[in-house]
């Protein structure tokens, strides 16, 4: 890459991190998800969020705004989240491929959720291959949870890395939600393969595979 591009990339990170930190998010992936927001409306006041790789909590921060006191947000992530100070946020600790956490999360939520977000990421190892396979196990324990846990009709924002992963994954949403959408937010490094996943209109099973059905999805 020459030095220009790397550069401008640079300049546009430091860019994203100072807003971050003049604005007072935990995070500059916050600006993502406020884009997310602003194109597709996939947040509304009063509803209930499962943020899914949340810390240190950027995304809580803004789905807690969004939701309002009305709202609940709950934050999922092997790492403790410092305590937000929110009335609306919640957040436990946990691998979100752990089934027991699955019956957690059902017992402490109100019914099911109107949204999942996914910005979960493994810590990478820099070997390509490792890393895409650890992503996409990830996004498959998103699935099923989502599977489980999300109402019909609901919405699923989901991390995804372009390449095999995208190629697997992409057949499975587009079965089991209306509309999947792919967006490249302004805030997401340009250099990054990360896309992600705009799933609405959740339809309430998986085609696939019949274990995943939910007949008494709401
Ligand atoms: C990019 S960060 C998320 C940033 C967050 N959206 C924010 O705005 O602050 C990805 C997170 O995914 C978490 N993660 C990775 N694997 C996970 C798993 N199996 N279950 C839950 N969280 C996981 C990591 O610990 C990390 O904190």
């Amino acid at each position: 890459m020459d030095m220009s591009r790397r550069w401008r990339i640079e300049r546009s990170r430091d860019h994203y991190h100072k807003m971050a930190k003049s604005s007072g998010f935990r995070s500059r992936a916050a600006f993502k998800l406020i884009e997310i927001i602003k194109r597709f409306g996939v947040i509304k006041e009063g509803q209930v969020v499962l943020d899914i790789g949340a810390y240190p909590g950027g995304w809580l921060q803004v789905a807690s705004r969004v939701t309002g006191p009305k709202g609940l947000v709950i934050g999922v992530d092997i790492r403790p989240i410092k305590e937000l100070g929110k009335p609306n946020v919640k957040t436990i600790v946990g691998d979100v491929c752990d089934e027991d956490l699955h019956e957690e999360l059902a017992e402490m939520l109100p019914g099911k959720v109107d949204v999942i977000l996914s910005d979960a990421s493994p810590k990478l190892t820099g070997v390509w291959t490792t890393d895409m396979a650890r992503h996409e196990h990830i996004v498959r324990c998103v699935i099923k949870l989502a599977n489980k846990l999300l109402r019909r009709g609901g919405v699923a924002v989901i991390k995804a890395f372009q390449g095999s992963e995208l190629d697997d994954i992409l057949p499975i949403l587009r079965q089991q939600f209306e509309v999947v959408r792919l967006f490249k937010p302004k805030a997401s490094r340009q250099r990054s393969r990360e896309i992600y996943l705009i799933c609405m209109g959740f339809r309430g099973y998986w085609q696939g595979e019949s274990e995943y059905k939910l007949g008494d999805a709401k």
